[in-house]
């Protein structure tokens, strides 16, 4: 049976029995707590803990799962991926146990065939009620096992629903290993199918995997899972999950790649596999927005990629395999997955990157390597020093495993427990920097929670209000809570309401006064967040005294906070506009929003060109010159994220969201404050665009005032430019290229002639040597040269004078400086005469040094007065040089 067949009886055999389809989430989940989607129930997670309530009883769904836990295992195994599709059905409090058995007995038995001989069943050692339903259903007592919480009981592995579970295992047969069922470990009794009875809920867990339970579920709840791949491969009767119609094209890639067919078994076998297996988990990862980085889940990816492409190697392909090998997962695959045909673009250019990078840091620190393995040789040593294997990780990133592989053929170990202690070593630096911050921010928090006491939330005013009416709820000066504050105190002030916007999601915080009825006058220099909902407003008292309980007038500085709408109104359009044209996976990594200037970082894999950021720039502005509305409006998260609402990772959200309409093209949770309109961002003007880590670019950009400003400094100059070419700017261009031109053809003219005028007089200075010891000596003044001509002169000099040893030394005023130089003939130069002999004392005399080897030598100095003097002390040096011979 083929897989697209296998997921449609999978489907319609849940469909027709009450279940609602549901589509696969993305990999990336909607859930903080995880880093990839990893289990088909992810996506139902608040529906289990009853924080939502459900749309449907009960669900079906093929989900995209990845789970990395099992990477070593993969080509070891034969069922082991990072990536596979789980067939699932889902019941929200609605049936339990004997129906979800009673599902999967009837659809595997009666639908996909599997003999029931085959079947084997686990459930948790408790759980006598599951093995009755078993029985009940004709499961023979010797084909039930009971297994432990390692085995029978299933969490997400993060705090959330969980539950004891019971698996339905497939004899493969004697072929594949000995008998006993699946509680002995191997390949013989593959778990095909997990039915999970949740009905509690997990705490976080300890190292060893440990976890307490917090609470039960409001009701039962069956999540099960059905691996797509391990079905496929019993029902198309072939041994391993790469040889299935889900991976047979992509190993057929691979061997048509190695140039040879995959072996049944060996170490070949096992990187045939990872080559295979991890491409298809390469290309579902980008498709859904992954892209390599450092860490997180970027890190997964680049893990994965790295350890595809060293397997690659290893079967010798020494050319690029990822782009063949993802393009054959996007042509079987894609028909059923159709973000792999939308993202191939973006599939193929990163994985060509990555794996050109890699193949880079591969040579770079095989080299490295090569030169450690030589000196531990030398030394006679038995092992690599573990500071070798971290500098080559750290530096290089050259993963341990592949120094300790590189190693053993070599004859030698690693150090691998001093590597261990330089990394813990680093994690734990690491850690103590951000500990001394917090403890600082600790103290800073226990000031705010006394002064929050009272007062635990500012009411917040300023999405319709600059000003308002204020009491002084609290004040902090000198680090700790006062009453009062005189004149020029620096204080954090806490008030009952407020106009200023505290800094949140990129938006810097408010300035401005806060003015008492009495006439005290506080400076306002920034708003943030003390606790969560509690403002601390920064300032200074400027005028009179300050007191708790004073009342005034809170007003935010108007024209700065203007700047700040039209800045986060544009970074809004902007986010939309770069996802428009670079693709979905361009979503916000970071932003700062200023007045009228903002920066903003996203996801893409490499520089952008000048025609996609004048296209972008073009794009946003025509957007403002549409006038969007702007809308801002609140609903339950889960309904804003239904409606489109763009979540950003790393940014909290409450259960009540506020979201932010931008015409029909931008919606986003935001708390920010926006235009009223979308023209009022007045103009748009992109700075720069730039890198700033692994696949993450940042693009600078100004607003309003500050574009304006930007563009009339631009006019300016241009004016200023084209005045000076005597033109009018839009010939300016035109101008200049020709100017420059002929400027060119002007300066190549006046080398050639400067060079012809050299030769004549370096002619003339070598018809003026005189006989010196047994040679001949040219030592001269001459005028009008650069440093870099006088040397050249001295040599071509020194060439021309015929007959015999010669030195030349010449001297000349440069720019008030003195400059001296000397040549050897090349005969002395062999008998190993160095020019700077000659050039020792006269160097000195000038009141400089002197440099240069072998045959040629210059010098310079502050006293051009004693150049003459110089040149005789050269001379009788050089006389002494030639008469030694
Ligand atoms: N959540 C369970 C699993 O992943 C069943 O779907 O195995």
């Amino acid at each position: 049976m083929r897989s697209t067949q296998i997921r449609t009886l999978f489907t319609d055999y849940f469909t027709s029995r009450g279940h609602h389809r549901v589509p696969s989430s993305s990999l990336i989940p909607d859930d903080p707590t995880l880093l990839l989607a990893n289990a088909g129930m992810n996506q139902f997670k608040p529906y289990f803990l009853g924080e939502t309530i459900p749309p449907f009883p009960r669900a079906t769904s093929v989900q995209k799962c990845a789970r990395t836990s099992d990477i070593d295992n993969v080509g070891r195994t034969n069922r082991h991926a990072t990536f596979f599709e789980m067939m699932g059905n889902f019941s929200f409090g609605d049936y339990f146990k004997a129906d979800a058995i009673a599902f999967a007995w009837e659809l595997l038995t009666e639908h996909f065939g599997l003999e029931k001989d085959r079947l084997w069943i686990t459930v948790f050692k408790d759980d006598d009620e599951a093995e009755t339903l078993w029985r009940r259903i004709g499961v023979p007592a010797s084909r039930i096992q009971r297994l432990g919480m390692e085995d029978n009981y299933w969490s997400m592995g993060v705090p959330g629903p969980c539950g004891p579970c019971s698996e339905v295992n497939y004899d493969r047969g004697p072929s594949f290993g000995k008998e006993g069922g699946p509680a002995i470990d191997g390949e013989r009794y593959v778990e095909i199918w997990n039915l999970v009875f949740m009905q509690f809920q997990r705490g976080e867990g300890d190292k060893k995997g440990n976890f307490p339970i917090i609470g039960e579920l409001a009701g039962r709840s069956i999540d099960t899972g059905l691996g797509l791949d391990r079905l496929a491969a019993i029902l198309q009767d072939v041994e391993n999950v790469c040889s299935t119609d889900l991976l047979l094209p992509t190993l057929d890639t691979v061997q048509n790649l190695a140039g040879r067919p995959y072996p049944g078994e060996g170490e070949e076998k096992v990187s045939f596999q990872v080559v295979t297996e991890h491409a298809r988990s390469i290309a579902f990862l980008i498709a859904d927005g992954v892209l390599p980085a450092k860490d997180g889940r970027g890190y997964i990816l680049r893990r994965l990629m790295r350890r595809a492409i060293r397997h690659a190697r290893l079967l010798g392909i020494s050319g690029p395999v990822l782009p063949a090998a993802t393009t054959s997962v996007i042509g079987n695959l894609g028909g059923v997955w159709p973000e792999l045909h939308t993202q191939t673009a973006l599939i193929e250019q990163v994985v060509t990157a990555e794996e050109e990078s890699f193949t880079r840091t591969l040579a770079q620190g095989t080299r490295l390597l090569n030169a450690a393995i030589g000196r531990a040789r030398e030394n006679r040593s038995a092992a690599l020093p573990g500071e070798t294997a971290f500098e080559l990780a750290d530096t290089y990133g050259f993963p341990l495993e592949l120094t300790v592989e590189a190693a053993r053929d070599a004859g030698l170990t690693v150090e691998e427990d001093r590597f261990a202690t330089l990394l813990d070593e680093q994690r734990r630096r690491a850690k103590a920097g951000g500990k001394a911050k917090t403890v600082e921010a600790l103290k800073k928090m226990d000031t705010y929670r006394e002064l929050a006491t009272d007062l635990p939330r500012t009411e917040f005013v300023g999405y319709d209000h600059l000003r308002a009416e204020a009491i002084v709820k609290g004040i902090v000066s000198g680090g700790s809570v006062v009453t009062t504050a005189s004149e020029g105190a620096q204080v954090e002030l806490a008030l009952d309401r407020s106009p200023f916007y505290a800094e949140a999601g990129g938006q810097i915080g408010d300035t401005g006064t806060l003015t008492t009825g009495g006439g005290t006058v506080v400076q306002i220099t920034d708003t943030r967040y003390g606790l969560e909902g509690f403002r601390v407003h920064t300032g200074r008292v400027l005028r009179g005294e300050l007191s708790t309980g004073d009342q005034g007038e809170a007003a935010v500085d108007g024209d700065r906070r203007k700047g700040l709408m039209r800045s986060h109104s544009a970074t809004h359009i902007l986010h939309a506009v770069v996802r428009a044209t670079l693709g979905d996976h361009a979503r916000q990594q970071g932003s700062l929003v200023e007045p009228d200037r903002l920066r903003f970082d996203f996801a893409h894999f490499s520089a952008l060109t000048a025609d996609q950021l004048a296209q972008i720039e073009a794009t946003v502005n025509a957007h403002v010159l549409d006038d969007p509305y702007v809308r801002a409006w609140y609903a339950d998260r889960v309904d804003a994220e239904a409606a489109g609402a763009i979540a950003l990772f790393g940014e909290k959200y409450g259960d009540t969201v506020r979201i932010v309409d931008i015409g029909d093209f931008s919606r986003e949770l935001c708390g920010g404050t926006h235009v009223a309109h979308g023209s009022q961002v007045g103009a748009f003007r992109l700075l720069s665009e730039s890198s700033i880590g692994s696949n993450l670019r940042r693009v600078e950009a100004l607003t309003g005032h500050d574009a304006l400003r930007y563009l009339d400094t631009e006019r300016r100059l241009l004016n200023e430019l084209s005045g000076l070419l005597g033109t009018r700017p839009a010939e300016a261009p035109d101008v200049l290229r020709k100017r420059l031109g002929t400027l060119a053809a002007a300066q190549n003219q006046l080398s050639r002639l400067r060079a012809e005028e050299l030769r004549h007089q370096a002619e003339r200075l070598a018809g003026q040597a005189q006989p010196a010891g047994e040679g001949r000596l040219v030592a001269q003044i001459v005028t009008g040269v650069t440093p870099d001509e006088l040397r050249g002169l001295s040599i071509e000099v020194v060439r021309r004078v015929q007959r015999g040893p010669a030195v030349v030394v010449l001297g000349a005023e440069h720019e008030g400086r003195a400059l001296l130089a000397a040549a050897v003939s090349s005969d002395l130069d062999q008998a190993g005469a160095e020019a700077s002999q000659v050039l020792v004392e006269a160097a000195r005399t000038v009141g400089g040094g002197s440099g240069g080897r072998g045959p040629i030598a210059s010098a310079g100095g502050r006293r051009p007065n004693a150049l003459r003097q110089a040149l005789a002390l050269a001379a009788q040096d050089a006389t002494r040089l030639l008469g030694e011979r």
